[in-house]
């Protein structure tokens, strides 16, 4: 076993990186991996940068290179479903590209699905990866959880006309923009894959701001239910 851990920015990766006994350090398709353990955990943790070119190009370099078996997605979002806070947790049930439209070919392919694409385009996350998401989160006192879809694009949303929208077409918890490209690069080469985000901002008219004040914050708090899985994998 040997678990591939993806945060975007340093922040997400920050406590990842002080949690574990780093013995490598390597740069490929110029993101770095550092090679670790966790206890008796084998671990690679990466920054893929933002967006969901880097997050898929990082996913592809985790399994063909370091031969993860599992992927674990750890970072901040912008709430969707109204009873989030920020400090909350989602833990992905599924995700998907909600900026992936080709919806003027026709009513057979409405926004967010992949057009001539054999699979589902809502990829659904590893059922014993979520489980052990939700008995880590049960050991965190004062976090409160919540499962679900996780929407991504290649935008940060500030909009609450944007957040009702997303929230009422497809159903999201939270929206980021790695999530889904992680998934979707998981899926593609059979590896099991989980996302938790932490809430750094509702993604309305002060998700700029939020974003700025609470993103570390969020960031430990995801990190920290992601440490908790390293123990029981
Ligand atoms: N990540 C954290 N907050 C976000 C937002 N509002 N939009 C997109 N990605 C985010």
């Amino acid at each position: 076993m040997r678990i591939g851990i993806i945060g975007a920015m340093d922040e997400e990766i920050h406590y990842m990186r002080q949690a574990l006994d780093i013995y490598g350090e390597s740069v490929h398709a110029k993101g770095k991996y550092y090679e670790g353990t966790y206890g008796t955990k084998e671990v690679v943790l990466c920054k893929s940068g933002v967006g969901k070119v880097n997050a898929a190009i990082t996913t592809q370099v985790l399994i063909d290179r370091f031969k993860v078996t599992h992927i674990l997605f750890t970072g901040v979002a912008g709430a969707l479903h109204p009873e989030l806070e920020i400090g909350d947790i989602v833990i992905s049930t599924s995700a998907l590209q909600h900026d992936m439209d080709a919806s003027a070919l026709g009513p057979h392919f409405p926004q967010g699905t992949i057009p001539m694409f054999d699979y589902e385009s809502d990829f659904t996350a590893c059922p014993s990866l979520v489980e052990l998401a939700e008995q880590a989160a049960a050991k965190i006192p004062d976090i409160h959880v919540r499962k679900g879809r996780i929407l991504s694009g290649d935008q940060f949303i500030a909009s609450r006309e944007t957040v009702e929208k997303y929230f009422q077409q497809f159903d999201g918890a939270c929206i980021e923009m790695e999530g889904s490209a992680v998934a979707q690069t998981a899926f593609l080469n059979d590896v099991p894959f989980v996302v938790i985000r932490s809430i750094s901002d509702k993604a309305n008219g002060e998700a700029t701001v939020n974003f700025t004040e609470f993103t570390k914050l969020a960031a430990e708090r995801s990190s920290s239910i992601v440490e908790e899985m390293l123990k029981t994998i």
